[in-house]
């Protein structure tokens, strides 16, 4: 008997997800980054969504609220289609959600508690501080920076520029948090806060959770599910015990930080362009 019977999600049927994507396929150009993928988020667990720099990774995550349309495909919230939908409504559906983008940007011409109130001022009008002062506080005391409320970004560390983007992407309370490579650019204790403090929000606020990553260690760290995207479709689907047994070559390769033979091909090529560049002055017979 299989001892998780949702070790391989492969068959998790639309009905189950908060979020779900229905055979989307997302084309620029020539280049088809997603190739027909259908998949559904299930709610109040944490997907990880790994893959090679350029797989498609990003664009994936960005589809979920719709920040980037579909060419081909559906894409529903709680049951409702919302791919279709004009940009005032998926701006409501949109406070739904919490996003940590790559880059984690914050505005530097803001001071931290400006920055965590931006979200709720695009839906609401704040008229007085006095009315956002206790969330504020409650936001930075969550990732462990209350009384850094007027400093700015430029005199943060890297690790609490996340932690206040992070804050900020829990402002309005979200039921859905996107968070794309939180970890990248952290030394590995300062990645580790971050996956902590995604657990914890996890545990507290019980909100579902999508993270892009890199990092095998985070992934392993706070997924409930790890999907893998690999020529834009998904290649391996499951928790990390599915993941780190994968029969696929490719899966293997990457949760292993081996080099791939195409990889290899291209490094080939570049030291014979390498080798041809500096034969002339360096070759001695
Ligand atoms: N707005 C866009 N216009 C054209 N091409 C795009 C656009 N956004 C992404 N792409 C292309 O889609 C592909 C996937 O990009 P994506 O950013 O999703 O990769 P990724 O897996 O997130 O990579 P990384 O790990 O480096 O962040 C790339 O080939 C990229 O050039
Ligand atoms: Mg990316």
């Amino acid at each position: 008997m299989e001892k998780d019977s949702k070790k391989n999600r492969a068959e998790v049927s639309d009905g189950d997800g908060i979020i779900v994507l229905k055979n989307l396929t997302k084309t620029f150009g020539d280049n088809v980054v997603l190739d027909n993928v259908s998949l559904a988020i299930e709610k109040g667990k944490t997907t990880v969504v790994i893959g090679p720099s350029g797989c498609g990774k990003t664009v994936l995550v960005k589809h979920l609220n719709v920040l980037l349309r579909p060419s081909s495909g559906e894409v529903y919230f709680k049951k409702r289609r919302i791919d279709n939908l004009p940009e005032n409504e998926l701006n409501r559906i949109r406070t739904h959600y919490g996003f940590l983008f790559q880059g984690g940007a914050l505005f530097d011409s803001l001071s931290v508690a400006e920055n965590i109130i931006f979200p709720i001022r695009q839906h609401y009008r704040i008229k007085h501080w006095s009315e956002v002062e206790d969330l504020v506080k409650t936001k930075l005391s969550i990732v462990g920076l209350d009384g850094f409320q007027n400093f700015y970004p430029a005199n943060l560390s890297g690790g609490q520029r996340k932690r206040v983007a992070l804050a900020r992407a829990i402002a309005l309370n979200p039921e859905v948090i996107l968070y794309d490579e939180p970890t990248t650019g952290l030394d590995p204790i300062r990645a580790d806060i971050i996956n902590e403090l995604i657990l914890k929000l996890q545990k507290e606020l019980g909100e579902t959770t999508v993270a892009v990553t890199h990092d095998m260690t985070s992934a392993y760290k706070i997924a409930d599910r790890i999907i893998m995207l690999h020529n834009g479709k998904i290649i391996a689907d499951g928790d990390a015990d599915h993941i780190r047994n994968h029969p696929h070559h490719v899966v293997q390769q990457f949760i292993n930080g081996q080099v791939s033979e195409d990889d290899l091909a291209v490094l080939r090529v570049s030291g014979t362009l390498f080798q041809a560049q500096f034969l002339p002055r360096d070759f001695k017979e």
